[in-house]
């Protein structure tokens, strides 16, 4: 027993040193060299001066947009919002850029004219990452679907930002392994009101926003009924004339927040908002309701501000 036990720990130790050895820098030299291959792509002049080796630079921990775990050494967050050179137009990612940083827990890409991903480099190269909890796409120009199906098989997400890409559907949206998202936006796409049946199975959300995607005329609540946990509703900017529960009663009792400016319903739908008890804070700004609305109208909420 003796000598298997000492020949384990030997190995151990070794381990531990070539660890060290790697972070004498105080990040990872394949995290580093990774870092330096993404600047080639996130390339805006003005944005990640300090990302270079040299000159005693070469802890990539204390560079620009770069957060590591103090203990591991190891990028958890990379913050590449705006980092494209803007006038290179639209481009295709490799994602597979992003494998080596296997701690990563954030990962912001807005604002960075994307159209989609490089054939079979797409979000399924990052299906190791599992502490990925907050990934960051809006402001981008994804159209494809099918980055919508390969997301939607990350179940360590927590928030995942679509807001203001290109999508206009949601057919490849598979939710049943999203188990753990908390806030999903879709806002500022190009959807219908189909929309609400593929984020219904979504049970573990709490915030969503469907604001400015094209839902028109009569939506009905009810398809959004599953969602039992929803605090947060944001649907404003559509083009919604009612809204209304087909069951006459809902069961998103949670619901604590309901943004709804720009919308163009009458005094019925606040009669609808009846039906929220929890609710505390809802915003109609900017819109066009027909006839006068007086506060007898407006149900008897207990916690209301507007
Ligand atoms: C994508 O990036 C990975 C990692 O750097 C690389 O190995 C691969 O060749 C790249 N794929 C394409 C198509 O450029």
């Amino acid at each position: 027993m003796g000598f298997k036990c000492v020949r384990m720990w030997l190995m151990l130790i070794l381990i531990f040193i070539s660890l060290q050895g790697w972070r004498i820098e105080g990040c990872l030299k394949q995290e580093r060299s990774a870092l330096l291959q993404l600047k080639h792509f996130f390339n805006d002049p003005y944005k990640l001066q300090n990302w270079f080796e040299g000159n005693g630079n070469s802890n990539c921990c204390v560079w620009e947009s770069v957060i590591c775990n103090s203990i591991t050494g190891r990028v958890i967050s990379l913050d590449l919002d705006y980092t494209r050179s803007q006038e290179l137009g639209e481009w295709y990612l490799n994602v597979s850029l992003f494998s080596p940083f296997r701690e990563l827990e954030t990962l912001d890409l807005r604002g960075n004219l994307i159209a989609g991903c490089v054939e079979n480099e797409g979000f399924e190269r990052l299906s190791h990452l599992t502490n990925l909890v907050d990934l960051e796409l809006g402001y981008n120009m994804f159209n494809d679907s099918h980055v919508l199906s390969a997301l939607s098989q990350h179940s360590s997400l927590k928030n995942l930002s679509l807001y203001y890409n290109q999508f206009r559907e949601l057919n490849h949206f598979n939710a049943s392994r999203l188990s753990n998202l908390e806030l999903l936006s879709l806002s500022g796409n190009m959807f219908n009101n189909s929309i609400l049946s593929y984020v219904s199975t979504l049970s573990s959300l709490k915030v969503l926003y469907l604001g400015d995607i094209g839902l028109k005329g009569i939506v009905d609540l009810q398809e959004l009924d599953s969602l039992s946990n929803l605090e947060e509703l944001y649907i404003g900017g559509n083009e919604i004339k009612k809204i209304v529960f087909s069951k006459g009663e809902t069961n998103l009792r949670k619901l604590t927040s309901l943004r709804l400016y720009g919308i163009s319903g009458g005094s019925s739908l606040l009669q609808t908002l009846g039906l929220f008890p929890s609710l505390e804070s809802l915003i109609f700004n900017y819109n066009n309701f027909s006839g006068a609305v007086t506060t007898d109208e407006l149900p008897s909420f207990k916690n209301l501000t507007i």
